[in-house]
C-alpha cells in the first residue's frame, strides 16, 4: 500500500502541475492516464460501478465525482478538486487535492486552507486505541469553527485490496464513539467542505454531486495507515 500511495502521489503531482487557465478537465484526465501507466499501476476508479474516467474533477460548486470532459475549461478564479485512485499489485490508494486555478478569491483560499487543515487534524487524531468518532470530530471542529459546513452524504472509508472497505469514516462525529482503531488498519480520510450550507444533490449524469446553494466546495483526501507510532500518511 505504501508503493501504491507513492505512485498515486506522483499522479496527483503531475495533474496539479498541469492545472492552468484554459486547460480542460479532460486534459487533466490525459495527464493522469499517462502517469498511472508510467507507474505500472492501474486506475482504481475507471469502471468502478460504471464510472468512466481515471479521475474525478469537481469544479467550484461541484463537491465530488465530477466527470472529466473536454467541454469543461478551467478559468482563472476557479477551484478544481482532483480525486484519483491507483491499484498497484492489487493494493489500492485513494487521494484528492483541491487546486486553485490562477488567482482565486480570499474566500476560496480560506476554504482550501480550512479543508486541508481539517484533514491534518483528522490525521493527527489517528492512533492505536483512538475511536473513529475522534477522527470525525476532529474534522468537524475545524470546519465549523471556520463557519463552513461538513458534507454528510459522502464519507471516507477503509481501503486495502478494494477501494471501499469497512469502516465508513464520516467527517463528523463525537469523541469516544465508534470502533477503536487498531494497528494495521488503513483509512481513506476525505473531508468534503462547503463554503455555505451542507446540502448536496447529484446531477442527472448520476455522478456529479453539487452544493444545493451553488456555493464553493473543497475536498482533500489521504490514505492513512494506523501504526504503533500513530498515523502514517501513505499518499503524502
Ligand atoms: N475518493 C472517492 C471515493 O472514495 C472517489 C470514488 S470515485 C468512483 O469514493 F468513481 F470510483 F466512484
Ligand atoms: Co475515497
Amino acid at each position: 500500500m505504501r508503493q501504491s500511495g507513492i505512485a498515486l502521489r506522483a499522479v496527483l503531482d503531475a495533474v496539479q502541475a498541469a492545472v492552468a487557465p484554459g486547460c480542460t478537465t479532460m486534459d487533466l484526465e490525459r495527464v493522469a492516464e499517462a502517469k498511472i501507466a508510467e507507474t505500472g499501476g492501474k486506475a482504481a476508479f475507471k469502471g468502478y460501478h460504471g464510472y468512466p474516467r481515471v479521475l474525478c474533477t469537481s469544479v467550484n460548486h461541484e463537491v465530488v465525482h465530477g466527470i472529466p470532459s473536454k467541454k469543461t475549461t478551467l478559468k482563472a478564479g476557479d477551484i478544481v478538486s482532483v480525486d484519483c485512485g491507483v491499484i498497484l499489485d492489487g493494493y489500492y490508494s485513494d487521494s484528492a487535492i483541491t487546486v486553485p486555478v490562477g488567482a482565486v478569491t480570499p474566500e476560496a483560499e480560506r476554504l482550501l486552507a480550512v479543508t486541508q487543515s481539517s484533514l491534518a487534524s483528522a490525521i493527527a487524531a489517528v492512533q492505536v486505541g483512538a475511536y473513529l468518532g475522534d477522527v470525525g470530530a476532529a474534522v468537524q471542529d475545524v470546519v465549523e469553527a471556520a463557519g463552513f459546513s461538513v458534507v454528510r452524504e459522502f464519507v471516507g472509508h477503509g481501503i486495502g485490496t478494494s477501494l471501499h472497505e469497512d469502516p465508513q469514516v464520516p467527517n463528523y462525529g463525537r469523541r469516544g464513539i465508534g470502533i477503536k482503531l487498531r494497528e494495521g488498519m488503513v483509512l481513506a480520510i476525505e473531508p468534503m467542505v462547503n463554503a455555505g450550507k451542507a446540502e448536496v444533490r447529484v446531477l442527472e449524469d448520476g455522478w456529479t454531486a453539487v452544493t444545493v446553494d451553488g456555493r464553493l466546495s473543497a475536498h482533500f483526501e489521504h490514505t492513512v495507515a494506523v501504526t504503533a507510532d500513530g498515523a502514517q500518511v501513505l499518499t503524502a
